[in-house]
C-alpha cells in the first residue's frame, strides 16, 4: 500500500470539483482494510472511506485521510429454493455486478442498472430505482468495526434499511466500513425456481413500462429491462464523464396525508405516491423544484439538470461551495412556495 500526500480528488468523484487530500491510500483488499485498521489509533486527524464517490460533494480540500477502498471478487452459491447467494466485495463497482448478474440470469438487481457507484455502497443509502430497492434483495452486511477491527455480519433486519436510509446513516454513521454484501438473487433457471411462486421481475413503475412498449417488447427478458433502464437513465440522467454531478441532490419528502390535502388545495396537479408506511405518501422532489423554475437553470458552472431537475450539475469548473450554495436557494424557495423542507441525498464535506 502507498501512502501519498496533496492527491487531487478530481477523478475520484462524479462531481469531479477539484480538491485535494491531505493524505490518500487506496485498500485493494479486505486484508488491506484490515491493516489500515490497526494503524488507526495511530492517525489523528479525520478520515474518509471513499468507494466510487457517487455520492459526495467537496466544498474544500480534505485536510485529513482519505482511503480508497476498493477490494474486488464476487463468489456465488445455489440454494435448493430457486435462489443464489451472492457474495460481492466492497470496491466492486455496482453496474459491473449489475451486468455480471444479467449475463448469468439471475434477477433481481435489473432495474437497478447504470446507478454509479459500489457494491459497498449501495447499502449505505438503500439505492432505490424503478420500483426496486437493493433492500429487497440483500441478505447480509459484512462490517468491521472502525476502532476495534472486529468484524461482524448484519442481517438484512439489522440493517434498517427505510427509503434512502439504513444504520450505517444512524447509529453506525462513522463507526464501521462495509467490506462484503452477499445478495439473494432469484435464479429462474433452477428447476426449484417454480417451487417459489415468485414473479421473476419487477416491471410495475410506469416510466419502465412506456420504456418497454416503446422497444415493443411484451414479455422482456432480463437483458431487455436492463437495456430499458439503461435507455431512460441516459435520456434523462447526465453522464458523469460529460457534466458532474452526483444523481439526485435531494430526497423526494415524505409528508403526512393531512398535509398533502392542504397542499392538494393550492395545487390541484402535485403529484404522489401513497404507501410508504405509516399513512404517508411521498412527494416528487423534483416537481416541486421544477414547479419553483429551476429547471435548467445554470450559474456560471453551477446549474440545475435541463431533463431531472433533482440533479445538481458541475458544468466544469463550478466550486463545491458555489452548488452548495445552489442547493440552499433551492431548498429556501421550495419552502417558501410549498412550505416543505427538502433534505439533501448527498453527504456534503
Ligand atoms: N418531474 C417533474 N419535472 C421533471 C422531472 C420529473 O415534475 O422535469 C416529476 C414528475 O412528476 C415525475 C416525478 O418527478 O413523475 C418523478 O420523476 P422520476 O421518475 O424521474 O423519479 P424521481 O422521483 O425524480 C427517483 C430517484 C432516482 C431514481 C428514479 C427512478 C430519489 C431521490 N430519486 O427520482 O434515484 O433513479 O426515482 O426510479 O428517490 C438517485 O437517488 O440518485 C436517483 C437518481
Amino acid at each position: 500500500m502507498h501512502l501519498d500526500q496533496k492527491v487531487s480528488l478530481k477523478a475520484l468523484h462524479t462531481f469531479g470539483m477539484e480538491v485535494e487530500a491531505r493524505y490518500f491510500v487506496e485498500a485493494k483488499t479486505q486484508s488491506e482494510v484490515l491493516t489500515l485498521l490497526n494503524y488507526r489509533q495511530m492517525i489523528h486527524m479525520p478520515i474518509l472511506f471513499l468507494g466510487g464517490g457517487s455520492n459526495v460533494l467537496f466544498t474544500r480540500d480534505f485536510s485529513g485521510i482519505v482511503i480508497k477502498i476498493s477490494a474486488k471478487g464476487i463468489s456465488a452459491v445455489e440454494t435448493d429454493d430457486g435462489h443464489v447467494l451472492v457474495s460481492v466485495e466492497a470496491g466492486e463497482n455496482w453496474d459491473e455486478f449489475v451486468q455480471y448478474c444479467v449475463n448469468r440470469g439471475w434477477s433481481g438487481l435489473e432495474n437497478l442498472s447504470l446507478i454509479p457507484g459500489t457494491v459497498g455502497a449501495a447499502p449505505i443509502q438503500n439505492i432505490g430505482a424503478y420500483g426496486v430497492e437493493v433492500k429487497e434483495i440483500i441478505e447480509s452486511v459484512l462490517v468491521v468495526d472502525i476502532n476495534t477491527a472486529k468484524q461482524r455480519r448484519l442481517t438484512n433486519a439489522e440493517c434498517s434499511f427505510g427509503y434512502r436510509d439504513s444504520v450505517f446513516k444512524n447509529t453506525l454513521k462513522g463507526k464501521v466500513i462495509i467490506l462484503n454484501v452477499t445478495f439473494k438473487l432469484l435464479n429462474p433457471n433452477l428447476p426449484t425456481y417454480q417451487l417459489t411462486n415468485l414473479p421473476p421481475y419487477q416491471l410495475h413503475y410506469p416510466d419502465l413500462q412506456h420504456e418497454l412498449a416503446s422497444m415493443s417488447i411484451a414479455a422482456p427478458a432480463i437483458a431487455d429491462i436492463r437495456e430499458a433502464v439503461c435507455r431512460i437513465r441516459r435520456r434523462k440522467l447526465p453522464d458523469t464523464f460529460v457534466a458532474g454531478n452526483a444523481g439526485s441532490f435531494f430526497k423526494n419528502p415524505v409528508i403526512m396525508k393531512e398535509q398533502l390535502d392542504s397542499l392538494k388545495a393550492t395545487f390541484p396537479d402535485l403529484p404522489h405516491f401513497p404507501n410508504q408506511g405509516k399513512g404517508t405518501i411521498k412527494i416528487p422532489a423534483a416537481w416541486l423544484i421544477d414547479q419553483c423554475g429551476w429547471k435548467g437553470y445554470r450559474n456560471g458552472d453551477a446549474g440545475v439538470h435541463p431533463n431531472q431537475p433533482l440533479v445538481l450539475v458541475n458544468y466544469g469548473n463550478a466550486t463545491g461551495r458555489q452548488i452548495l450554495d445552489l442547493a440552499n436557494q433551492i431548498m429556501e424557495s421550495v419552502k417558501q412556495k410549498f412550505g416543505i423542507l427538502l433534505e439533501m441525498e448527498v453527504n456534503v464535506f
